[in-house]
């Protein structure tokens, strides 16, 4: 959360990364801004369909706001955005009419990741906590000295499965021997990766 002044002159909650919002796993509760009358009222939810509908690449998201907010934000959104494209407006708008596939969300990634967790639990990786998300970092160091970026070449040509080195979101390269693993994918998918990674 950060506080902002806008033209209406007072302080106004923003909520910012919360893409993810509908993954939370082991009986956690949602938790949004709008759902407090006292924040409500002053605040800018930002979110993006992208996690929630798995349209990733479509790059589109929502502000809910007061109306007296959201008249300040169009402000800024008619010269910045302007608009996003109405085909897509409608596909987002027909879905969203069946709340099952945001309600379902958790469920549906939680046993992905407890299947992944599940596989990897008597190898070498060292699992790190993985709540709301559908990525799943890993402690790499009892399989090898390489840096992250490297271990993941290795991993990708070698092994056939591919992770990200978390070195890649710093700046100065900082490296602790972890890596991610996307488990956004089939069944069958997850299941042939645990069975290259297990014979590590
Ligand atoms: C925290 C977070 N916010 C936003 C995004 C991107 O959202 P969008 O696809 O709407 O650009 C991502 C992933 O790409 C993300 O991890």
């Amino acid at each position: 959360m950060i506080n902002v002044y806008n033209e209406l002159g007072y302080s106004c909650s923003v909520t910012l990364r919360i893409a993810y919002e509908h993954m939370v796993f082991d009986d956690q509760v949602h938790q949004s801004a709008a759902r407090f009358p006292g924040l409500a009222e002053r605040a800018f939810v930002i979110s993006s369909f992208g996690k929630t509908y798995h349209v990733t690449g479509w790059k589109v998201g929502y502000v809910a706001a007061p109306a007296a907010l959201m008249a300040e934000f169009r402000k800024v959104h008619q010269f910045n955005v302007f608009t996003v494209n109405t085909p897509v407006q409608y596909a987002l708008a027909h879905y969203m009419a069946d709340p099952a596939p945001y309600l379902g969300l958790s469920d549906f990634y939680q046993q992905k990741r407890d299947l992944f967790r599940a596989g990897l639990a008597n190898t070498r990786f060292k699992l790190l906590p993985c709540e709301g998300t559908y990525f799943q970092s890993v402690d790499t160091s009892a399989i090898n000295d390489l840096p992250e970026a490297d271990f993941c070449k290795w991993l990708t040509s070698e092994v056939g499965v591919a992770a990200i080195p978390l070195s890649a979101f710093y700046g100065n390269g900082f490296d602790q021997q972890v890596v991610r693993f996307c488990f956004a994918k089939k069944t069958e998918t997850l299941e042939l990766a645990l069975q290259k990674l297990q014979a590590i």
